[in-house]
């Protein structure tokens, strides 16, 4: 049966970039959403950024910038870090936007017609100097317990202490060190402690969702026990009514008939899920209202961590029964992604930053499959660590599965011109990855994704054997055309293992859909990407073999971890995207061997001159030292006069195949620097090497 659903990964404060934490959770999602539409169900996969609250408007303030335009530098940013790990969200929206504000006050006016909301006056701390109240994280002084100096208002960080802010000794305003001063107002209240939230709260918790599965995961309910108890004898209810309003000034969407009120930003935030779903449906025509109406068959579910279960386990259900819309259906908590064992911040990450890995031409395949490798279905943390990462995508990745094809497909593209041929019973072996590609399916709907990938390394651990065993190679030496028992052997055993590949790409390719496009499309000439059904189906023919995917240097780890450089470590703490060197991002990784195919020679310009009609290029003579001379054309007359190069000493490519040009033939190419971005710097710069240097030297 195909189902509908609606599915979001939590909506990133937009004060940040996205840190490795962000993109962990995002590639959970995106995993799963591509595994859920490859078995023909329609997913809405949405997000958004969060935009409201006290520290964005603090952090734009002290920039001098509006709040809009902070959001809006930090949402110009999003689009690097989802494409470079291909994460393929449907939409990308704002919780700063029109329908955020039309369904947060709708909701509001709701729970208000239902009763649920009612005003109390609160004492607050509040900052006579910057003439606002002040949340608990914005006061600070000396712990009440161990008087350790400079504590935060609600915690204390020395001996782990938890009070009000009120309790603080010498308590003072972080932001401008005055005294606070305690000051009443009024603030609007959602009445969960209200036996309607109860009695709702308890039976969405312990309840099954469309599916008949549980809503949340076991260590999730044990939790919400801690708040609801539902309904167990000796239970204790221990929920509060949740103060969902700020004074003014506060960066958020008004309450309605309440002047100089603002929703607190986690009522808004959430709500976010539904103005991005709103915004995607408008945009492409679908109903908003019928997917989210309370009878909706659309599942709803939300990938979050650990830390924000209380708002929506509690909060959010709450706030969408007595509003009278859909409840959520799923709730996928993860636990946070730690470095080398070393914790991140909330705000700042880990010391890994998730540009710096795409800049250094890493290949994101490579983190989705040492994130998927890592990731189940509990609430468990995971670690990143770098000897751990490459043996997984070396040995396994590369090792293993990327291997068989890299063995098998020269010899079927040499003897067979392609052509794949089994000699076992089809049926059966169909029969075999189906149920295998079944079971990996199964676990990955059930976020079982490392079980799935140890499943998978172990077909190829068999496929690998099986190949071994035959040793192809043996039956291919002084292979002649006549030996048709041989060929239909050889034949045999590369054809199951590239089937078994095949096999193994399908159920790899929610992980890796990258490389599943190019298994499919060019190898296995598809005309399409994978789906779960073409686990069973019997490949006739492959086409040539490309080079799939490299392995990682270990190097590449080492930059990844080292300080980066100072551009970027400035920019790192700047909390800003990373410097793009000479305008353009680096390409990608080679290998050693790649690089020493390129010759590059010391060349000496014996002369240059004008070509008549060309307003870019010069006409180069060279000597390489060949005792011949060399005709390059080269695109720098903006940059030079042609007296000023002749004698001088350059760099040249020596060994690029020669180019018919309008103007003659090149016979090379000489290197220059040059700023991608005209505008910043229009110069073009002409390599030297250094002096001794002859012509005909190498490069190396
Ligand atoms: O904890 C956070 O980063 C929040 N911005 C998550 C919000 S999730 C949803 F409610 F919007
Ligand atoms: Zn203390």
């Amino acid at each position: 049966m195909s189902r509908t659903l609606f599915v979001t990964t939590a909506l990133p404060y937009a004060n940040g970039s996205f840190h490795i934490g962000h993109i962990m959770e995002y590639i959970q999602a995106d995993i799963w959403v591509r595994s859920m539409r490859m078995a023909g169900h329609t997913v809405h996969f949405v997000g958004a950024d969060d935009t409201h609250g006290a520290p964005i408007m603090l952090k734009a303030e002290s920039e001098g910038i509006t709040p809009q335009a902070l959001v809006a530098r930090y949402g110009a940013e999003r689009p690097q870090y989802l494409n470079g790990f291909h994460i393929k969200f449907d939409h990308w929206h704002s919780t700063d936007s029109p329908e955020n504000v039309a369904l947060s006050q709708d909701i509001y006016r709701k729970l208000r017609a239902a009763d649920l909301i009612e005003t109390r006056s609160i004492e607050q701390f509040y900052d006579p100097v910057k003439g606002m109240f002040l949340a608990d994280r914005y006061i600070k002084g000396e712990c009440p317990k161990c008087h350790a100096k400079d504590q935060y208002g609600d915690s204390c960080e020395v001996c782990g202490a938890v009070y009000a802010p009120t309790e603080l000794i010498e308590p003072y305003s972080a932001l401008t060190k005055a005294k606070p001063i305690l000051k009443s107002s009024e603030h609007f209240f959602f009445k969960l402690s209200d036996p309607r939230c109860v009695e709702f709260l308890q039976s969405w918790t312990t309840g099954e969702n469309l599916q008949g599965n549980k809503r949340l995961q076991s260590e999730v309910l044990a939790k919400t026990r801690e708040w609801l108890g539902h309904g167990k004898e000796g239970d204790e209810v221990n929920l509060g009514d949740w103060d969902i309003s700020r004074d003014a000034p506060y960066f958020g969407i008004e309450i309605p008939d309440a002047p100089g009120k603002y929703f607190y930003v986690w009522l808004d935030a959430p709500v976010g899920y539904l103005a991005s779903l709103k915004s995607y449906c408008d945009k492409i025509g679908l109903d908003f209202d019928a997917l989210i109406d309370p009878n909706s068959t659309t599942e709803q579910v939300h990938f979050i961590g650990k830390d924000i279960v209380y708002f929506h386990a509690l909060f959010w259900p709450a706030t969408l029964k007595f509003s009278g819309r859909k409840t959520p259906d799923q709730l996928n908590v993860h636990g946070f992604i730690t470095v080398s064992g070393e914790k991140m911040s909330k705000s700042r990450g880990t010391g890994i930053s998730p540009l710096r890995y795409l800049e250094l031409g890493m290949n994101a395949e490579w983190l989705r499959y040492y994130i998927a490798a890592k990731l189940n279905s509990k609430v468990e943390d995971i670690d990143f660590n770098a000897e751990d990462f490459i043996a997984r995508v070396n040995s396994d990745l590369v090792g293993k599965y990327i291997n068989i094809a890299s063995r098998a497909a020269n010899f079927i593209s040499k003897y067979f011109d392609g052509e794949l041929k089994f000699s076992g019973d089809h049926a059966a072996l169909s029969a075999g990855w189906t149920q295998a590609a079944e079971r990996v399916r199964a676990d990955i709907e059930a976020r079982e994704f490392g079980r799935a990938i140890r499943d998978i390394m172990a077909q190829a651990d068999l496929i690998n054997q099986a190949f071994d065993a035959a040793q192809p190679w043996m039956v291919a030496k002084g292979l002649q055309d006549t030996d048709t028992e041989k060929r239909a052997l050889l034949q045999d055993i590369c054809s199951n293992a590239l089937g078994g590949f095949k096999a193994l790409s399908v159920m790899l390719a929610p992980i890796l859909p990258e490389l599943a496009h190019r298994v499919a499309i060019d190898l296995f000439g598809l005309d399409r990407e994978f789906v779960w059904s073409d686990a069973g189906q019997i490949p006739t023919r492959i086409n040539g073999f490309k080079h799939l995917m490299q392995r990682v240097e270990p190097n590449m780890l080492e930059a990844l971890f080292e300080p980066p450089a100072a551009p970027i470590a400035a920019a790192v703490k700047a909390n800003e995207p990373a410097l793009i060197p000479g305008g353009e991002p680096l390409a990608e990784t080679i290998s050693i061997d790649d690089f020493v195919k390129v010759d590059l020679r010391v060349a000496r310009i014996v002369n240059c001159e004008h070509v008549e009609g060309s307003t870019k290029l010069l006409r180069l003579t060279l000597d390489v030292g060949e005792g011949r001379h060399r005709n390059v054309f080269s695109g720098i007359k903006a940059a030079y006069q042609p007296e000023q190069l002749i004698g001088r000493m350059t760099v040249m490519v020596a060994n690029l195949a020669p180019r018919k040009m309008k103007f003659g033939v090149s016979e090379g190419m000489v290197l220059a620097a040059s700023h991608a971005d005209e505008k910043v710097d229009g110069g073009i710069y002409l390599l030297d090497p250094s002096t001794g240097a002859q012509p005909g030297m190498r490069i190396h």
